[in-house]
Parts: C-alpha cells; structure tokens; sequence
C-alpha cells in the first residue's frame, strides 16, 4: 500500500490514541512509585550492555505497541530517585504533580524569547521569579529570569557583573585593551564558576581561588590581603562568588561578612545558591543563609532541593533591572529595542533563544502544595544529615569529614589496622563500587581536603533511620567482602 503522510501524521496526532497511551503510561509510574521500596536503586548493566537493550529496540521497528516497552525499558534502566535508598547526588525525585507539569509545560511547547510566543508561560515564570526572590528577602527591586541549569545560571550572573562593575564594556568593545579582569572566589566553588570565567575570556587567572578554614568556609580576613595580592599581579577583580552552600561538602560561606566586604571594596556579590538556597523556606535551617538578601545576584536551582524534575534555576538579581542588561544585542526577528522597554521579552535576559517554560512544574507545586511542603522536605533533609552524622559518629569504623551543615554528608570507613591514605582512598573507591554493582543503595564519592570520602545527599523524602543504618551495614559487609 502507498504511503499516505497526511494519514501517518493524523493518526501520530490522533487524540484517542494519546488519551490511551497517556493513561497507559500514568498507571505504569503509578505502579513503579507504589513498588518502588521492592526494586533495586540501581540495576546494574555494564554500558554495552545497556547500550544493546536500546539499540535492539529500536531495530526491531517498534510501532504502536512499542512506547509501552519503551516506558518499561527505560525504568527498568533507571536509576531510581524515588527510591528511599538512593543517597547520591543532588539529583531529586520529582513530585508527581511537577512531572504531570513537565508533561502539559512539553505538550504546549512555549517559547519564553517573546511574549506573544508564550503569553501564560511568561507570566507563570514571573510569578515563579517573584516567590524565589521573596524568598530570599531580596526587597522589592529584584527581578530575574528561570534558566537552564545552575551553570548556565552561574554563567549569566557573572556576565551581569562584569557589565555592571567593571567599568570597560567588554560586550561591545572586547576584552583587548581593557583591563585584566578577575573574580575572588572559594576553592570549594563548583566547576561551572570556573567554566563561567573561562568562557568569558578570563584565562587561567580569571579565578582567583581561596582556600576555607578549617570547616571549608571562606575566611573573611583572608579577602583584603586576596584582593591587594591579585591587584599586585595586575588584576582587577570584579565580583565575588560565595557558597551556600558548597558542592562536595555542603559548607555554607558566611555571607553577612563577605557582604560587608563587597560593599566595601565595590565589588559585586554572587551567591552560589545553586543546592543551598532552599534553607531560606526552613525556619530551622534560614540562618545558614543570612546575608543572601544582599547579594547582587543568586542562582538557586529547584531541581535540586524542591522536588522538581529538571531543570529549572532561578537566576535572581536584587535590582532587577541588571536581569535585562546582561545581553544588549538586536535581533530584528526577535528583540524589540531594548529590555527596560519590552520587559516581558524575556530574550534580553537569557543566553536560550528557544527559551523553554521552566516556571509551570514549580507553580504547579507552589499552588496544589503551597510552600509549606518544600519547607518541611528542606527541614526534614537537613534533620536527616545530622541524623546520619550522629550514627556515624557513634560508629568508631567510620570518620565524618564534617559536621554537615546541609543534606550533604562526606565521612570515610575506616577499619582497623588501615592507616595510609591513599591506601584509604583506594577503600572507600571500592567500597562505593561494590554498592554500585549490588544496586541496594546508592551514594557517591568526593574529595574533601583533598581525601576521598563517600558522599551522600540525602534529598529522599522516604529515606528513614533503618536506610541511614542499612548504608553503614552495606558498607562494613562491603568491606569484609574485599
Ligand atoms: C553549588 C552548585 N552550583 C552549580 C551547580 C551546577 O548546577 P546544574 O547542574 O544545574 O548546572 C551545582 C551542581 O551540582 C552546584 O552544586
């Protein structure tokens, strides 16, 4: 039989066929969120292997009755957020009614560059700004825009900076001639901030990186005498980059200090909120991050401690207008005159130009859930930490790297009679391999003063005390299983 297009693509667009499939496919995660505690975090496969079970699908044709397959196939493959024994990274298990968001945010397909392109999505992502900004107290003038991920979030704020404090406009004029510019920040600072220096023309000299005290934390006295040394080698530094909190650790700068100082010194302050800017909703957790109402700008990413899939980051400015100054350029398809003048364009703000609706899944959870239930997740997260740290502590075969001040926990097995240290980290690389491959639990691994320790974050809502001693058993069997 010839094939007809217009007939393939009517019934790709059928509307019962999607009700069928839709409703096919709620009930499956259903399912899989109500068995999830019998499953393993992770069943392991080696990459050819997994990478096979994909291939052959998609060689046998599929067809209609392949997306169900697919859907189980990819769960099956998965490695399991939802699961109360996933202790890793800060990856969240999304709340239903965020991912059901994601599924309406993808059907309407919204494109936020222009308004007229996305005229309810542009309010919801101002409405979305506005609470993050609340949030964090950061006054009446503040303003922002969601982006895509913390990095590109951590990006954007920096370019906002250099713009407004550097005195030499690099964005129309280029860097040759201008002066050396650079940024203070902590040596516990993510990679992206780096990134971010490097991709702005910065060089290996962009980052001027500060070693923490004894707790990781930057040291407001070690900044002026940062500062005079950087200016002696010729640069001229613009901004300073704060944790709140840190990435391997969880360590939270003292931010009201570290204002003080930019203030003083005329330089902008940029918090890395990226994970830690939630503690602000925790009336338990808020004072970690006092002083971030004074930051020029955050980045405070809800795909990782508000239960949304990602990625949706929040990239907030205390005056608001800096959100629109970060990229002046002209587009004649796309961008009237400037931002100031058309600032529901949301273009000027961000480097995306299919600018996806982040803001719907984070609405969504604000207005079923309200607030109050991020806030209890974030205390409940944070308790937990301690909980951890307490057992560890209680436990003479394992060491806390530091008392955790988020959700982050960083400690080493130690057995006896085992002291050298790489010898050390070369224990707790297989301890964590052995738990990978036996796919009961799931944690990490970093580097902490330079030594490597496991990790975990724990962001799980259904993780208990039992999980928390279920980790230290697996790894003491680990242990005596090497
Ligand atoms: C402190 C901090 N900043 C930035 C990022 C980067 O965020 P994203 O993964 O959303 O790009 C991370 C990610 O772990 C982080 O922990």
């Amino acid at each position: 039989m010839a094939n007809d297009p217009a007939a393939s693509l009517a019934a790709a667009f059928d509307p019962e066929r999607f009700r069928a499939r839709g409703h096919a496919l709620v009930d499956l995660l259903a399912d899989h969120l109500a068995g999830i505690a019998a499953r393993p975090v992770l069943a392991w496969l080696e990459p050819e292997a997994q990478r096979e079970r994909f291939a052959s699908l998609l060689a046998a044709g599929g067809g209609e009755a392949a997306f169900e397959e697919l859907a189980r196939r990819a769960l099956e493959g998965a490695i399991q957020l939802h699961h109360p024994r996933f202790l890793g990274h800060q990856v969240t298990p999304p709340l239903p009614v965020a991912a059901l968001a994601e599924l309406l945010t993808a059907f309407l397909n919204q494109s936020l560059a222009v308004y007229e392109m996305s005229p309810a999505a542009t309010a919801i992502e101002a409405a979305v700004v506005r609470w993050m900004a609340g949030a964090l107290r950061l006054g009446e003038r503040a303003d922002g825009l969601l982006t895509s991920g913390g990095s590109l979030g951590n990006l954007t704020a920096l370019l906002a900076a250099r713009r407004a404090y550097t005195g030499h406009d690099v964005w129309h004029e280029g860097s040759a001639g201008g002066p050396r510019l650079a940024l203070l920040a902590s040596a516990e600072a993510h990679y992206s901030v780096s990134r971010a220096a490097r991709i702005m023309g910065l060089g290996r000299e962009g980052v001027v990186a500060l070693a923490g005290d004894e707790r990781l934390k930057l040291r407001p006295e070690a900044l002026g005498p940062a500062l005079d040394e950087a200016s002696r080698r010729g640069l001229t530094v613009f901004a300073l980059v704060a944790n709140a909190c840190s990435t391997a650790a969880g360590v939270y700068d003292p931010l009201e200090p570290l204002a003080d100082f930019c203030r003083a010194k005329g330089l902008w302050l940029h918090v890395d909120g990226a994970h830690g800017a939630a503690a602000a909703l925790s009336p338990r957790y808020r004072a970690l991050v006092r002083g971030i109402e004074r930051a020029d700008s955050v980045v405070w990413d809800a795909h990782k401690m508000l239960l949304q899939p990602s990625l949706v980051t929040g990239v907030l400015f205390r005056e608001g207008a800096r959100a629109g100054e970060t990229f002046s350029q002209e587009a004649s398809y796309l961008l009237g005159r400037s931002a100031a003048s058309e600032p529901h364009n949301l273009s000027h703000r961000t480097l995306e130009c299919t600018k996806p609706a982040l803001g719907l899944r984070l609405y969504a959870t604000l207005l079923v859930h309200g607030e109050a239930l991020l806030a209890d997740h974030v205390t409940a997260a944070y308790d937990r930490a301690r909980e951890l740290a307490a057992l560890l502590e209680a436990s003479p075969d394992f060491e806390l790297a530091l008392p955790p001040e988020s959700n982050i926990v960083c400690f080493r097995h130690r057995p006896p009679g085992l002291a050298d240290e790489e010898a050390l980290d070369a224990h707790q690389e297989r301890l964590r391999r052995a738990l990978l491959e036996r796919g009961e639990l799931y944690l990490v691994q970093a580097r902490v003063r330079g030594r490597l320790h496991l990790r975990t974050t724990l962001l799980q809502p259904f993780t208990r005390a039992r999980d928390l001693a279920a980790l230290l058993d697996a790894l003491r069997a680990a242990a005596a299983a090497i």
